[in-house]
Order: structure tokens, then sequence, then C-alpha cells
């Protein structure tokens, strides 16, 4: 079976390079779908309190017979929970669903800084590392003026910073600032929901090289040196996508993915998303 290479987090911990993201699966799907990614051959599951299907997850990981230690495990908190009360009760709902005593992640999943302070909820992050119940802990969608906040007025340094990021959008100034800080990034929806596939210059690439445009979009991401984990509910996309380590981009290759930024986002900017479910 093909080996994921792993990166170490700054405390050491080692991630899967490549996982399975499960957003916008649902719920009553995701014990399958994830059973059948770690048939694949998955290591390391992409989950969120917002997703609404860690017991599924949790379902999947106690019916794989997988040792608990064999699977990398990562959820984040709900942008409801502001208060430090609420994220610590959510964390350990999330647990229970997740059939777990710890994850191996826990993230902020959006910074929201026109509605609270997610100082304040990174905070309640690191009590709950401190606790052994994240063996590590980060953010999701944080800028470089809010990573440098946390530097600032924080003790520890977030493992991750889970960003989006694919060809259309490089998002250099966040993953120049993870790279400063000794931050891993990991970069989500990498195939910008499939809206990167029918792009001429992947098409040439992936031509060329006898892949697919998404094991091309991919293998970009890994040579960058990112942690990626796209979502399918596709056994055969699963396979595909799992299929990257067999094959090298030339500096040239790389230089042409490069070049189709455009600075266009599928998802919210984090600068303004304020969205805050009710409880
Ligand atoms: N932190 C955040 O704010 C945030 C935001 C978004 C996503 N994420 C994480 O990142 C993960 C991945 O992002 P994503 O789910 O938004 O998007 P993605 O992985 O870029 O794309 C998923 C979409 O592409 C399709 N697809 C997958 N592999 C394909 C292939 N080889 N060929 C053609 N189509 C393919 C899937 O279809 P089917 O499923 O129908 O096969 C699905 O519609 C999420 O699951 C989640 O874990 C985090």
């Amino acid at each position: 079976m093909t080996t994921v290479p792993t990166r170490t987090l700054n405390n050491g911990v080692e991630i899967p390079q490549l996982g399975f993201g499960v957003f916008q699966v649902p719920p009553e799907d995701t014990k399958g779908v994830v059973l059948e990614a770690f048939e694949v051959g998955y290591r390391h599951i992409d989950t969120a309190q917002m997703y609404g299907n860690e017991e599924g997850v949790g379902a999947a990981l106690a019916e794989s017979g997988l040792a608990r230690s064999d699977v990398f495990v990562t959820t984040k908190l709900n942008n409801g929970y502001l208060e430090h009360d609420a994220a610590l009760d959510a964390f350990q709902r999330s647990l229970d669903a997740l059939g777990t005593d710890h994850v191996d992640l826990f993230l902020i999943h959006w910074p929201l800084p026109t509605v609270a302070d997610y100082v304040a909820r990174w905070r309640t992050l690191e009590e709950i590392y401190a606790s052994g119940r994240a063996r590590s802990i980060g953010v999701s969608n944080f800028q470089p003026a809010h990573l440098h906040r946390l530097r600032d007025e924080t003790t520890v340094t977030p493992a991750v910073n889970q960003i989006e990021v694919h060809p259309y959008l490089r998002n250099d100034a966040a993953r120049a600032a993870d790279a400063e800080l000794g931050i891993v990034t990991e970069a989500w929806s990498p195939i910008a929901q499939g809206k990167v596939l029918d792009d001429p210059t992947l098409l040439r690439i992936a031509e060329a090289h006898g892949r697919t445009p998404a094991q091309v979009t991919l293998r970009w991401h890994v040579q960058r040196g990112d942690v990626v984990f796209p979502k399918s509910v596709t056994r055969s996309r699963m396979e595909e996508n799992f299929a990257l380590f067999d094959f090298e981009l030339s500096t040239t290759d790389m230089a042409d993915i490069d070049a189709l930024d455009r600075g266009e986002r599928t998802g919210p900017d984090p600068d303004t998303f304020a969205y805050v479910p009710s409880a």
C-alpha cells in the first residue's frame, strides 16, 4: 500500500500530508464514506462541528478495527461557541461524538474578527491542549494579522493554519506568514471544489504525465509542502486522489500552475465572514 508522507508539526506531532475531508458529506452517509476512505488507504480525516457528521466519523473509526493511533483526526470549534465554557462543552461533545478521548488536532474554524475576540478563543484551545485531550491545536482561515496577534499575546504557536488554497488562489501572504511563524499550511478546497479541473494548463500537464487534472493539482500542493484532504463520496475519485506519490511535476510544471493564480475564492473572505449560528 502507498505510504503517505508526513509533515512534522511545531510540537513534534506527525501529520499525514494527504487526508480525507468530509465537508458536505451528509451525516447519514458519513460512516460508509469514511469506511471506504479507510479501505482506499486514507488515515487522516478532517471534520468539523459545523459539518454535523462527527458521529459518522466516530462510527467509522469504531467499525474499522483500526487502532486509534493509526488515524489522525481533526475537528474544529464551531462559530457559535465564542465563550470559554461553551467552547469547552462543545469540545467535549466532539470527543463524545467521535468516540475518542482525544483528537489529533483541534482548530478554531473561523477567526470572526468583526464578531468576537479570537485571542480569547485561542486561550481556551491552549487550555484544551494542556489537558492532553488535543495532541495539537491550530487555527483555520487566519490572516497574517490574526496570526501576529496570537504570536504577540499568547503562549502556544498554532500547529497549522487551514486556509483556502488552490491554483486559482495561491494565498501567498497567508502561506508566507505561516512559514515565518513555523505553522504548517493546510490547503482547503484543494481542487477548488472541482472548478480548476477543466483548466487548459492543468489538462495539458495532466496529459503529459498520463494523470488527471485532480492528481496534478493535488501533487502541486504536495510538492509545495502543504497538507491536503480532498473530499469525494465517489470511490474511484477517492482512489484517484490517493495516487499522488508515484510521479513528480517538473519545475516548469510547478511554475505554470503557480501562474494560474487569480486571487479567486470559492469560500468566504476571512476578514469579513461573520456567520454565527444560533445555539
Ligand atoms: N476550514 C474551512 O473553512 C474549510 C472550508 C472548506 C473545506 N474544508 C476542508 O477541506 C476539505 C476539501 O475541500 P472541499 O470539500 O470544499 O472541496 P474539494 O476537495 O476541493 O472538492 C470536492 C468536490 O470535488 C469533487 N471531486 C473530488 N475529487 C474529484 C476528482 N478526482 N475528479 C473530479 N471531481 C472530484 C467532489 O465530488 P464528489 O464528492 O461528488 O465525488 C466534490 O464535489 C473539506 O472536505 C473540509 O474537510 C475546510
